[in-house]
Formats: C-alpha cells, structure tokens, sequence
C-alpha cells in the first residue's frame, strides 16, 4: 500500500510501533530472565508491564483511527533485540553481561524516545489531541526507564563489572 497522504503515514507509524512494543515485551521478558542484580530483573519485570500497557495503548489509537494492528515485522527493533541476545550469550560473567545487558536495553529505549517523539509531533501537527497526550505519557515513561537504567549502572552494575 502507499502512503498518500501524513494522516496515512501516521497511521502506518503506530502500526509500526504497536509492532515494537508487541516485540519488546517478549524481549523484556528475555533480559529479565538473563538480568542477575536483583534490581535491574526488577527494572526489567516493570518495564515489561508498562510495554504491555503500552501495546494496548497503542491498540486504543488504532482502533480510534478504524486500523487494524498491521502484521508488519519492525526490523530494526528486531535486529535491536537480537543484538542483545546475541551479545549477552557471549559473556559468562553475570556482572559483566548485566552491564552490557543495560547498554543494549538503553539503545532500545532510544530507538523508542526518538519514534515517540516524531509521532507526538506528528498527533499535534494533525490535530488529534488525544493521541498526543497519549504518545507523550508514553513517551515520559521510555524516558524515566532510560534514566533508571543510568543510575542503576553508575551506582552499581558498572563498579561490579570492574571487578568482574
Ligand atoms: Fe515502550
């Protein structure tokens, strides 16, 4: 299908990130499996929720503009995640993997702050007010889990990977 017109390809951007959220709360669950701080399991388990709120967020949105969820596949989300993985089997050391864990989930949360904020452009530029407060609370909470996994790695994981 083209894209005709912006209200299409706004359209097509929150399938695309109703895509991203469906893939992350799988991959949330990965890091959250392989996290060994107890705190950042945590920080991974509460994200994980919020991701599925997200998602529902975003079916909300859809329904409102009569679009389906779309079966498109993010590939830079996927590649994003499979990086992660990829990267976290290769270091045995829990202390070690927990610091590159939160460097790869620090990249996702960018990926997201920067689609949420054009979107968020976009919702006002076209007008639909709803969706634009909505974008922009989710929007805050990818912000506060980036922030989050800042302070968790100065303050503890990157001094425990030091030592590793
Ligand atoms: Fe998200």
């Amino acid at each position: 299908m083209n894209v005709e017109n912006f209200r299409q390809m706004y359209v097509a951007e929150l399938q695309e990130l109703r895509n991203v959220e469906a893939q992350l709360v799988k991959g949330l669950q990965l890091m959250a499996e392989r996290a060994d701080h107890a705190e950042l399991k945590k920080g991974f388990q509460e994200h994980q929720q919020e991701t599925q709120s997200q998602l529902e967020r975003l079916d909300g949105m859809l329904q409102a503009h009569n679009a389906q969820p779309g079966e498109h596949v993010d590939q830079s989300m996927q590649g994003l995640i499979r990086e992660s993985e990829k990267w976290a089997g290769m270091v045995p050391d829990p202390d070690l993997r927990d610091a590159g864990l939160i460097a790869s989930a620090q990249r996702i949360e960018h990926y997201e702050i920067a689609a949420y904020g054009s979107l968020a452009t976009w919702a006002k530029q076209l007008g639909f007010s709803n969706d634009q407060a909505t974008l922009h609370a989710i929007l805050d909470e990818e912000k506060r889990t980036d922030e989050k996994l800042t302070d968790l790695a100065k303050r503890i994981v990157n001094p425990d990977a030091a030592h590793a």
